[in-house]
C-alpha cells in the first residue's frame, strides 16, 4: 500500500533536544515541538522527522536506545507524544520517527540479559565473537574511533559495537530479533506515525566472515564498511521487513546508508524491489574531506559536487527515488560549508536552497536552515557535548600529534555539534529558546539571525524557502523532470535543467563571491520555446537568462520556458 504522496512532499527535521524548551529545563521537549507547529505550517513543509525520543542514557544523544516502547522523560510522556501526533495531524503535518535498529543501548534488557552467565537465548540477540590469536576478530574501527570489539572478561569474548561501545550491535541473522524489531515498528505505526528514517540501516548484514577492514592513510584501525555496509543480507532482511511491516501502511520511509553508491541507491529504493521509498547517501557530504577525513576545513571541488549529485539524479531517474539534503543533526552547516556565512550568508543560503530544491527527490529542512543558522565556533573543548568531537580530539591530538590549535580547527568545520545548538527563536536571551541555560551553549549570532527577525523580513530566507516548498507543489516539473547537467567543468557555476516534455526549467547558481560571467551554452534551443518565466531568483533584480549571463556573488536564478506549440 502506498500512494507516494512523498514524491511531493518536504520534510522538516526536528532535532528535539534542541528545538524549543517549553518546561525551562534547558532542554528541547515534546510539548515545545507542539508550541511550534504553528510556525512550521506557516513555512509550509509536509513532514516532520523526529530524531530519536524514546528512553535512552544519552551516550549518543538517544541513538542508544535502552527502551523501544518509553519516551525519554526529558522529552515528556507518552501522552504528550500523542498529543503532538493528533496536534499535527490536525494542521495536515505528518510525522516519521527515527527507527535506530543497527543496535541498542548497552542498557537495554536484551543487552544486559544477552552478558548474563550462563548464557540465554539473548546472548544470539547480539554479535560475541572469540578473540583470535589473542586479539579483537578484526580490526575494524569503530566511527567513534578505537576499536569495534568489546573484551567481556567473564564471557571470553567480544561484542561488536561499530559505534560507540555503550551501542552494541544487533544480531540481524537471527529471525527472533527481527521479529522484534517487526514488534515495535507496528507499535509505532498503529499508533498512526507516518513512517520512519531508518538509522545506519546499510550495516545490518555483516559479512559472515568478517573480513579485515582496509586501513586508510592516517587510520590506525581498517573501516569496517568493507565488512558491513551494504552487505550480503541487508536487502534480505529490509523486503521482509518490507512484507511483514510496511507493506500494511501508506507511509515514507528512508534509510540512512552510510557507504553507498548510486548503483546501490537504486537496489534501496526501487519500488519494484519492495524495500524502501529512499535513502540518505553520504557522497555529497565527502567532497570536502581532508587528510584526517571529515574532520578537516578543506576546501572543496565544485565539480566534485555536480559529479556526485548528477550521478544519484541520472541513476535513480525513473528508477528509485532520491532524498535531498545539505544539513542534518550530524553535519556542519551548509552555509558555513559551501557558501559564505559572513557578507553573502543569505545570499549564499538561497542560492544552496535552490540548487537542492529544484532537484528531483524529496527535500529535507534541517532547524534551523530555514533561518540561515551557521556553524558555532565555541572556543573551549569543554563547551562542546558531542563524544564524537572528544574522541576526534584525542584522535588528532594524541594518535596523530597534531597541534591543539588544528584539532579545534577542525572541530569548528565539522563537529556535530554545529547543528545541534539551540534553535535561535529570538533576540531574548538564550535565543529564545529557553529561559535558562541550555544544555548546549547558543550560537553568539542568535541577536541577528533568529526567527522573529527572519519573520518581520519578506526578503528573508524563511520566505525564500516557503516559495521553494509552494513551487514544488505548482509545478509538476519539479517532481517529474528529467535532470540535465550542463557546464560540467565550471568550477563557479552550477548549471542544470529538468525538462518534461511541455517545459525546460532551467536552473543556474553561482558558487562565487565575485560577479562572473557565463555563457549558457544551450541558450539558442531555449529561445526557440515561450518567454522565460523567472521561477525563483535570489536579488531583487534578478539576472535575465541570455546567452551571456553575467551573474552576481552567490547568484541564483530558475526560469520555466513553456515549449513551442505545447
Ligand atoms: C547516525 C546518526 O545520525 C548519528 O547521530 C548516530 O551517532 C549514528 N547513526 C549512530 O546511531
Amino acid at each position: 500500500m502506498n500512494s507516494e504522496w512523498w514524491k511531493q512532499s518536504v520534510v522538516y527535521q526536528v532535532y528535539p533536544k534542541s528545538f524549543y524548551d517549553s518546561n525551562q529545563d534547558g532542554s528541547g521537549d515534546i510539548r515545545g515541538i507542539i508550541e511550534k507547529l504553528d510556525y512550521l505550517k506557516k513555512l509550509g513543509i509536509d513532514v516532520i522527522w523526529l530524531n530519536p525520543l524514546y528512553q535512552s542514557p544519552y551516550v549518543d544523544n538517544g541513538y542508544d536506545i535502552s527502551d523501544y516502547y518509553q519516551i525519554n522523560p526529558d522529552f515528556g510522556t507518552m501522552a504528550d507524544f500523542d498529543a503532538l501526533l493528533q496536534e499535527a495531524h490536525q494542521r495536515d503535518i505528518k510525522i516519521i520517527m527515527d527507527l535506530v535498529v543497527n543496535h541498542t543501548s548497552d542498557q537495554h534488557e536484551w543487552f544486559k540479559k544477552s552478558q548474563q552467565v550462563p548464557k540465554n537465548k539473548y546472548r544470539d540477540y547480539y554479535i560475541w565473537k572469540d578473540p583470535v590469536e589473542g586479539h579483537e576478530p578484526t580490526n575494524w574501527g569503530s566511527s567513534f574511533g578505537g576499536s569495534t570489539w568489546e573484551f567481556n572478561e567473564e564471557i571470553g569474548q567480544y561484542y561488536l559495537h561499530l559505534f560507540a561501545k555503550e551501542q552494541p550491535d544487533l544480531n540481524w541473522e537471527n529471525p527472533e530479533v527481527r521479529q522484534e524489531i517487526y514488534k515495535m515498528m507496528r507499535f509505532w505505526l498503529d499508533k498512526g506515525i507516518d513512517g520512519f528514517r531508518m538509522d545506519v540501516i546499510s550495516l545490518l548484514s555483516k559479512k559472515p566472515d568478517y573480513p579485515d577492514g582496509r586501513v586508510i592513510q592516517n587510520r590506525k584501525l581498517g573501516t569496517y564498511y568493507d565488512g558491513a555496509s551494504n552487505g550480503p543480507r541487508v536487502h534480505e532482511f529490509l523486503h521482509e521487513m518490507y512484507q511483514e511491516v510496511l507493506s500494511h501502511y501508506d507511509v515514507l520511509t528512508v534509510g540512512e546508508t552510510p557507504n553507498t553508491n548510486a548503483d546501490q541507491g537504486v537496489l534501496y529504493s526501487d519500488p519494484t524491489r519492495e524495500e524502501l521509498n529512499m535513502v540518505f547517501h553520504f557522497e555529497h557530504m565527502h567532497v570536502d574531506y581532508g587528510k584526517y577525513g571529515k574532520y578537516s576545513n578543506a576546501s572543496f571541488k565544485l565539480t566534485d559536487l555536480k559529479k556526485v549529485l548528477t550521478e544519484w539524479q541520472e541513476k535513480l531517474y525513473q528508477k528509485g527515488w532520491n532524498s535531498l539534503y545539505w544539513n542534518n543533526h550530524d553535519q556542519a552547516r551548509v552555509i558555513s560549508r559551501f557558501g559564505d556565512d559572513q557578507e553573502y550568508r543569505v545570499t549564499s543560503g538561497k542560492m544552496l536552497a535552490t540548487l537542492l530544491h529544484f532537484m528531483q527527490g524529496t527535500p529535507y529542512i534541517y532547524q534551523g536552515e530555514e533561518i540561515g543558522m551557521t556553524n558555532v565556533k565555541f572556543p573551549e573543548l569543554t563547551d562542546y557535548q558531542d563524544l564524537d568531537v572528544f574522541n576526534t580530539y584525542k584522535e588528532l591530538t594524541e594518535m596523530h600529534q597534531l597541534s591543539h590549535e588544528f584539532a579545534m580547527e577542525a572541530i569548528h568545520a565539522k563537529s556535530r555539534d554545529n547543528a545541534r545548538t539551540p534553535m535561535q527563536w529570538s533576540e531574548e536571551k538564550f535565543a529564545g529558546f529557553s529561559k535558562v541555560n541550555p544544555w548546549l551553549a547558543v550560537n553568539s549570532n542568535y541577536p541577528a539571525i533568529n526567527v522573529e527577525k527572519a519573520l518581520e523580513d519578506p526578503n528573508s530566507l524563511f520566505y525564500y524557502y516557503q516559495k521553494l516548498i509552494q513551487l514544488r507543489k505548482e509545478y509538476e516539473i519539479i517532481t517529474t523532470g528529467r535532470y540535465q547537467l550542463l557546464a560540467a567543468d565550471s568550477e563557479k557555476i552550477y548549471y542544470y535543467t529538468r525538462e518534461t516534455d511541455d517545459q525546460i526549467l532551467v536552473v543556474v547558481c553561482s558558487f562565487s563571491n565575485e560577479t562572473e560571467e557565463f555563457v549558457l551554452e544551450n541558450y539558442s534551443d531555449l529561445a526557440t520555446h515561450s518567454e522565460a518565466k523567472l521561477l525563483s531568483g535570489n536579488y531583487l533584480e534578478a539576472s535575465q537568462v541570455a546567452s551571456e549571463m553575467i551573474l552576481k556573488p552567490y547568484e541564483a536564478v530558475a526560469y520555466l520556458f513553456d515549449k513551442k506549440g505545447k
